[in-house]
């Protein structure tokens, strides 16, 4: 039967899923005791962040590895580790991620893309932004981390692949903006399914293996929903900031909502609402048509305590014969000075 000692040795090595640091490392073993008779191991645990889903998984985690050791039942016990300790650990591991992500210090300033669901415009908001950005003098990279639905390099008019010189991959190029795409990395547009740990290393690698050059801005297009996945991508993320793309539309606003809620979990920062497909304007008449409902992008706003920067009405970019996007709004394009104001605002929020 296990001794005392052995289980201290088989799970000083786990993680602290918070700090990420192992609980030998943040002294989280704080008791172990055992049953001879029974074969009945029980052991008491501090972590950084008690009653949580990590918490959860951790706890099979330790299962697991004490039942495969030969312990009949185990019994858990979670605590919280004192505050000193998490002090210690946390800024580090904090730090950690940061650095890790773009190498080193950075002055880039992440802005994350995020929609409730599907359809809205996000891929839209997120290119123009991007192109608008870039106008205004900006130097701007885009990840496109929608693993359901990449379509940024289509919606650019991409049809180069990024290169790879000196082991690192060199972004592809198009209206001065740098772009990295899933759809890159996929043979004939066949989808994938992306799971917890690939999908890490996939939006890591995003940020580490590619040679970003000085960018003040790397917008990253997230997939749509509040699902699992949506989740992951948003705790991988570094400190960003958020802006959530909704239709007028109450349900769609309403669902958004729940994206805006998810960013606030993350501890993201949001700059505010888009309002996509906020009308339409007939061409003969001038008239405004609300085709999809009013004011969704102003009561999503509300609920999440921030501001409406801009509304898109529903147009297409105008088509020109020599260069094909066809979602990249012309720069004295209504639509196209709409993302010209909303980037202003950006500037001005995150610069002033
Ligand atoms: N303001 C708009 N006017 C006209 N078409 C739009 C507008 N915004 C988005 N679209 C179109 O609607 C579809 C969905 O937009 P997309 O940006 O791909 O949404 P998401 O990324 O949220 O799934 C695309 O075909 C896009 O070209
Ligand atoms: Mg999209």
């Amino acid at each position: 039967m296990l001794t005392q000692e052995e289980v201290v040795q088989l799970l000083n090595p786990v993680k602290d899923p918070f700090l990420h640091r192992t609980l030998e490392e943040t002294g989280g073993i704080t008791s172990v005791t055992i049953k001879e008779d029974k074969k009945h191991v029980s052991v008491k645990v501090g972590i950084s962040k008690t009653n949580t889903g990590e918490q959860m998984e951790l706890q099979q985690e330790i299962v697991g590895i004490l039942k495969k050791a030969g312990a009949n039942t185990v019994g858990l016990r979670f605590e919280q580790l004192s505050d000193e300790v998490i002090q210690k650990y946390q800024p580090a591991a904090e730090k950690a991620k940061e650095e890790s992500l773009m190498g080193g210090e950075s002055n880039t300033k992440f802005i994350a893309i995020a929609s409730g669901k599907g359809g809205v415009g996000k891929s839209t908001v997120t290119v123009n932004l991007a192109v608008a950005l870039m106008r205004l003098g900006k130097k701007v990279g885009i990840i496109d981390a929608d693993i359901y639905g990449f379509s940024v390099p289509d919606m650019m008019g991409i049809e180069k692949r990024p290169v790879v010189q000196e082991e690192k991959i060199v972004p592809v190029e198009r209206f001065g903006v740098q772009v990295i795409s899933m759809g890159f990395f996929v043979e004939d547009n066949s989808p994938i399914i992306w799971r917890g740990p690939m999908l890490g290393k996939m939006i890591n690698s995003f940020f580490s293996e590619v040679e970003w050059g000085e960018l003040d801005y790397l917008l990253l297009d997230l997939p749509p929903g509040t699902g699992d996945i949506a989740m992951d991508v948003h705790e991988l993320l570094p400190t960003c900031k958020e802006i959530i793309v909704t239709t007028p539309h109450p349900t769609a606003a309403f669902v958004a909502a729940r994206a805006g809620q998810m960013a606030l979990k993350t501890d993201h920062e949001i700059l505010g609402v888009v309002e996509n497909m906020a009308y339409f304007e007939s061409k003969k008449t001038g008239e405004k048509e609300y085709v999809f409902g009013e004011g969704g992008g102003t009561k999503l706003a509300e609920v999440l305590n921030t501001k409406v920067l801009g509304q898109l009405p529903i147009q297409q970019p105008y088509e020109e014969e020599d260069v094909f996007a066809p979602s990249v709004y012309q720069e004295d394009h209504p639509n196209g000075k709409e993302f010209h104001k909303i980037a202003a605002k950006v500037i001005a929020k995150l610069e002033e």
